[in-house]
């Protein structure tokens, strides 16, 4: 054999074993990524401090009134993925700073779902009779404290809001992570 039949091997050869590792590379590194991917990603926020998320636009909530609204998240626990559905009350206050008022609906008493009566200009939760001003102030029956205002942000004329959970059954509003 000649050295140019050998050289001629030897690149043929290392040009094989390029390809055989490249072609193992695009097979693995999707593989590894789906598997590693929501190991890193935080547990999800059904339960509280997650991402804002859009309720519509400004215009849609009409001025001064309170409107019970869906608030939709997905939380995440590995590769399982969970809808959670919240209901949140918003309030457009008429200009300035702040421009609405979020509140949670869930008693601070045990946790039952409070109603807005809008010929009473209260809140009322059904359970126990708690009562509630108009802004959500503590006004009398079992609920340790005023309902639990919830953050949100006005971005490009849209009102998002972000879900947050509060321990129930006591009078300081301590935000319970999930
Ligand atoms: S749960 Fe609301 S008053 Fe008891």
């Amino acid at each position: 054999m000649s050295d140019g039949t050998n050289t001629r091997r030897g690149f043929l050869s290392f040009c094989t074993n390029c390809l055989l590792l490249i072609l193992g590379l695009l097979v693995v590194a999707p593989a590894v990524a789906y598997v590693w991917a929501p190991l890193r990603r935080k547990r999800g926020d059904g339960g509280s401090g997650g991402d804002f998320v859009d309720l519509g636009s400004v215009a849609d909530f009409p001025l001064g009134a309170w409107t019970l609204r869906a608030l939709e998240l997905v939380q995440e626990d590995g590769w399982k993925k969970t809808p959670i559905r919240h209901s949140v009350y918003v309030r457009r206050l008429g200009g300035g700073d702040p421009a609405f008022e979020v509140l949670s609906p869930i008693c601070s008493h045990l946790g039952c779902p409070i109603n807005w009566h809008p010929e009473r200009k209260q809140f009322v939760c059904p359970c126990h009779g708690g009562i509630f001003a108009d802004d959500g102030r503590f006004k009398s029956g079992p609920p340790p404290r005023s309902m639990d205002l919830l953050p949100f942000e006005v971005r490009a004329g849209r009102l998002r809001v972000r879900w947050q959970d509060f321990k129930i059954g006591v009078a300081e509003r301590i935000p319970v992570t999930a």
